[in-house]
C-alpha cells in the first residue's frame, strides 16, 4: 500500500562533476523499477538547478536539504522553500540531525520549517532520532516520539510528510540498531502519527530508515514492516550503490 521510498542526501559532498552519478542512476532506473519505488536524490542547494535538470524525464525526484522558515528577507545565507521550490525541488530534508547537532534546531524550529515546505506544495521529509546516550539509558522511543510529536506539523496529510527515523550514532559509523529495534522503533513512530493525525494517515504515511543503509544490508532493512524506504548518506555519493538499495526496495 505504501509505495517504498529511497532517499539519497548527498550532504556537503559534489561539485557539478557528480552530476555524473545522477545521469547514470537515471539510466538504471527502469520503468519497472518506477512503478515499483520511488526516488529521490538531495544534492547541496549549489547543484539543485543543474541536478533537475538533468533528472528531467528520469523519474528521479530532487529535494533540497534544509530551507528557511520565512518568505524571503533578510536572512544572509539562507534559503526559501519557494526559493528551492523555483530550482526544481519536490521535497525539502528537515531537522537532520547533522542540522539539530551543528545548528541547534529545535523541534518548534523544525515544524516551522516542514510547514513551509508543505505550504510550498513539496514533501517535508522530517528526520527524527536518539544518540547513543539516550539508546543505553533505554530512552530511544521516548526520544523519537517527543521529537515526532514536536516535529511534524498539525493537520498534515500522508503524501504531505515523510518521516525519517536516523539513530544519531548510525549515521556515517556502518553500525546500525538490530532489525527488532528499527522494527520497534518504526512500529512506535506509527502509532505516535496515528495518535497526531489519525489512523487512516498513520497506515499511509511512509517512515524511513537511515543510518549507514548500503547496498548488502537494504533488503534486510527494507523489509521490515513499517520501513517505507531509507534515507542514504553515503551510500547515495555513487550511483552502483545507490542503486542497489534502490534494487533492494
Ligand atoms: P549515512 O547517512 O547513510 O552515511 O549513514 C544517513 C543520513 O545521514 O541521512
Amino acid at each position: 500500500m505504501r509505495k517504498p521510498l529511497v532517499a539519497g542526501n548527498w550532504k556537503m559532498n559534489g561539485t557539478r562533476a557528480s552530476l555524473n552519478e545522477i545521469v547514470e542512476m537515471g539510466k538504471a532506473y527502469s520503468l519497472a523499477l518506477r512503478g515499483k519505488v520511488d526516488m529521490l536524490i538531495a544534492p547541496p542547494s549549489t547543484l539543485l538547478y543543474t541536478a533537475s535538470a538533468v533528472a528531467l524525464g528520469t523519474g528521479i525526484a530532487i529535494g533540497a536539504q534544509d530551507c528557511h522558515a520565512g518568505a524571503a528577507g533578510a536572512h544572509t545565507g539562507d534559503l526559501a522553500a519557494s526559493q528551492l521550490f523555483d530550482v526544481g525541488a519536490s521535497a525539502v530534508i528537515v531537522g537532520h540531525s547533522e542540522r539539530r547537532a551543528d545548528h541547534g534546531e529545535t523541534d518548534t524550529q523544525v515544524k516551522a520549517k516542514a510547514e513551509a515546505v508543505i505550504a510550498q506544495g513539496m514533501v517535508a521529509i522530517i528526520c527524527v532520532g536518539e544518540t547513543k546516550a539516550q539508546r543505553e539509558a533505554g530512552k530511544a522511543l521516548a526520544v523519537v516520539g517527543k521529537q515526532v510529536k514536536g516535529s511534524i506539523p498539525a493537520g498534515v496529510s500522508a503524501d504531505q510528510v515523510v518521516i525519517a527515523y536516523e539513530p544519531v550514532w548510525a549515521i556515517g559509523t556502518g553500525l546500525t540498531p538490530t532489525l527488532a529495534d528499527i522494527a520497534e522503533v518504526h512500529a512506535d513512530i506509527r502509532k505516535t502519527i496515528a495518535r497526531l493525525l489519525g489512523k487512516e494517515t498513520a497506515a499511509k504515511m511512509r517512515i524511513l530508515y537511515g543510518g549507514s543503509v548500503k547496498p548488502n544490508n537494504a533488503k534486510d532493512i527494507l523489509g521490515l514492516a513499517d520501513v517505507d524506504g531509507a534515507l542514504v548518506g553515503g551510500a547515495s555519493l555513487k550511483a552502483s550503490d545507490f542503486m542497489g538499495i534502490v534494487e533492494a526496495a
